[in-house]
């Protein structure tokens, strides 16, 4: 039985195929103005890449932001019940989902089964979110994967006072201009975020196990961050797999429910 999950975010799209258990593919792309549009490719884009045809797939399900606009989809379901359930296929004892994605926050709790139990969200500032990080990477001229690697050097963290991104902006190039060393400042910007992260956490209720979904949680500085600021280690998502594609994913584990329910197989 084939089930897709199509999760079209604020900044990224996000396609799943899966075959019962199986991931057969997953494929990720930058969000656009036509969402319609994007999701059609991302989902041909993962079809190509599983090598099967749409006329096999069973059942389909759209999440995110741009859900309702995933017009091939049978239904389409909200992103917390899909990071829910998506992070609890790979981490059956995760109890607490942040979903730290493009645009904003989540602090999810779930059960043992990976169903939505309460939530919490920060969606009405970029502070906290991946877009915090992104002005910041670009204020400094970096790429992720060199900004993340500068939180690892040594040096103390700079205090970032400012809770909002445009005016914390101002005062990482304040830092820049007295000398601070870059990755003083960085791992001050990690902070700062993973004190947004942390108090949405307290908010929802912190339950072991806990884990970051999203694409941030690709950004090695940032789960050391949570982590301190948290004072517990997150689990980790097996090797090989990507935390931004985990609600697409939880999207296709329902999608797949709901036809194995409606007796397609
Ligand atoms: N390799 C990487 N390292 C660090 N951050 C990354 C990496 N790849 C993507 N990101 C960050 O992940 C964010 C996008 O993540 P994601 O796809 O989960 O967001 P989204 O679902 O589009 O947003 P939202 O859930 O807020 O609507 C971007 O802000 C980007 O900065
Ligand atoms: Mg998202």
């Amino acid at each position: 039985m084939i089930a897709a999950g199509v999760d079209i975010g604020s900044t990224a799209s996000k396609a799943v195929i899966l075959d019962g258990d199986r991931v057969l593919a997953s494929r990720i792309g930058p969000s656009s103005t036509n969402p319609g549009r994007t999701a059609r490719e991302i989902f041909q884009q993962a079809l190509a890449q599983a090598g099967i045809s749409e006329a096999r797939v069973n059942f389909i399900v759209g999440t995110g932001y741009g859900r309702a606009q995933v017009a091939f989809a049978h239904t389409n379901v909200s992103e917390l019940s899909c990071h829910g359930r998506g992070a609890h296929f790979y981490l059956p004892a995760a109890r607490t989902v942040l979903d730290i994605g493009g645009q904003d926050t989540k602090a999810i709790c779930i059960d043992q089964e990976g169903n939505l139990l309460d939530f919490v969200m920060n969606d009405k500032c970029a502070a906290g979110t991946g877009r915090f990080l992104e002005m910041m990477a670009r204020t400094l001229g970096m790429g992720f994967d060199e900004f993340a690697a500068m939180h690892f050097q040594e040096g103390e963290p700079c205090v970032i006072g400012n809770m909002c991104s445009v005016f914390a902006e101002s005062e990482v190039i304040n830092l820049v201009n007295e000398g601070a060393a870059l990755p003083r400042i960085i791992k001050g910007l990690h902070q700062s975020l993973a004190g947004r992260v942390a108090a949405l956490a307290k908010r929802v209720g912190i339950e072991p196990e806990v884990v970051i979904t999203g694409g941030v949680a690709k950004n090695a500085g940032v789960i050391d961050a949570v982590e301190k600021k948290l004072g517990q280690k997150l689990a980790n998502f097996p090797p090989g797999v990507d935390p931004q594609i985990i609600g697409a994913l939880g999207a296709a584990l329902i999608a797949r429910d709901q036809a194995q329910r409606s007796g397609q197989t």
